[in-house]
């Protein structure tokens, strides 16, 4: 475990680019977990619209709400996190109009403790980005496989592939780069695009990239805590690294209190009052 002195800001996650410094990040829904990637030293707690596959058992992640992000950016707030907390805008809260949007990004900030917020989209969605900086609100883009739009890309699928059925792809997603960073993003995620696209747009750009499925060159790292813990049982794509099987440690955990209930091993003496 490591503490850190300083709260994690915009401008440090800006700085950690210049300085070669490489940048990490989490998602987090709730308290605990807040905590204790916090005191690991984590740069940024990311509330996703992962929430939804991982912890509400959904499909996909369409269906989350605004109440619903700001009760979890409430909860991973209330941690208190050094840690940059960066929170989610659900499909359809910035989409419909440009001040919708600026007032659905304030309410994470307002109502759920939020330092930034974050939107998928590149060229067609520059326009919002701005808007919401223009307000102060800090954005973080996200481009290439965007989770939101699984039903025009048919499925989650890697995105600019040079055999790709798309001709020009990669051009559209360096244009997206281009267009988030002149609109005044401070960071961008790359999702799901080869290793030496993202590379390319890391070297291009001045903004932070922080990647998921993009490889080593980006600027940083993110993943889904549920799936680094080996926590679900969902199927995990190939970028996944399982650091551990929580989901094993909690079944031998649960099981052994059932058949200790069962057989009377628990509660003991130690465990009752007198
Ligand atoms: O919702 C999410 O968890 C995300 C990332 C992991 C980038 O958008």
């Amino acid at each position: 475990m490591q503490t850190r002195a300083t709260k994690v800001t915009v401008p440090e996650i800006q700085r950690l680019k210049a300085v070669g410094q490489k940048i990490t990040a989490l998602t987090a829904y709730d308290y605990p977990f807040a905590r204790i990637l916090d005191e690991c030293g984590i740069d940024i707690l990311l509330v996703g619209d992962s929430v939804a596959t991982v912890v509400q058992g959904m499909e996909t992640t369409l269906p989350v709400t605004m109440e619903e992000i700001v009760y979890h950016l409430r909860l991973v707030s209330r941690a208190k996190p050094r840690a940059l907390v960066v929170g989610d805008m659900p499909f359809l809260s910035y989409q419909a109009g440009i001040c919708e949007a600026i007032a659905n990004a304030g309410r994470l900030l307002k109502e759920g403790g939020a330092e930034a917020v974050k939107l998928e989209g590149g060229v067609n969605i520059a326009r919002v980005i701005k808007a919401i900086v223009n307000v102060d609100i800090p954005v973080m883009a996200h481009i290439g496989l965007t989770p939101q739009s699984v039903h025009r890309m048919g499925g989650f699928k890697v995105q600019g592939k040079k055999s790709g059925r798309q001709p020009g792809a990669r051009e559209r997603l360096l244009e997206d780069a281009y267009a988030v960073c002149e609109a005044g993003a401070f960071a961008v995620v790359l999702e799901g695009i080869p290793m030496d696209l993202a590379q390319e747009i890391t070297e291009k750009i001045p903004i932070p990239t922080i990647g998921i499925g993009a490889g080593p060159y980006c600027d940083g790292q993110i993943l889904v805590i549920h799936d680094i813990l080996g926590l679900t049982e969902r199927f995990a794509p190939k970028f996944v690294k399982r650091y551990a099987d929580v989901r094993g440690v909690i079944a031998h955990a649960v099981s052994t209190y059932i058949s200790e209930v069962r057989s009377g091993a628990f509660p003991l003496d130690e465990h009752s009052f007198h």
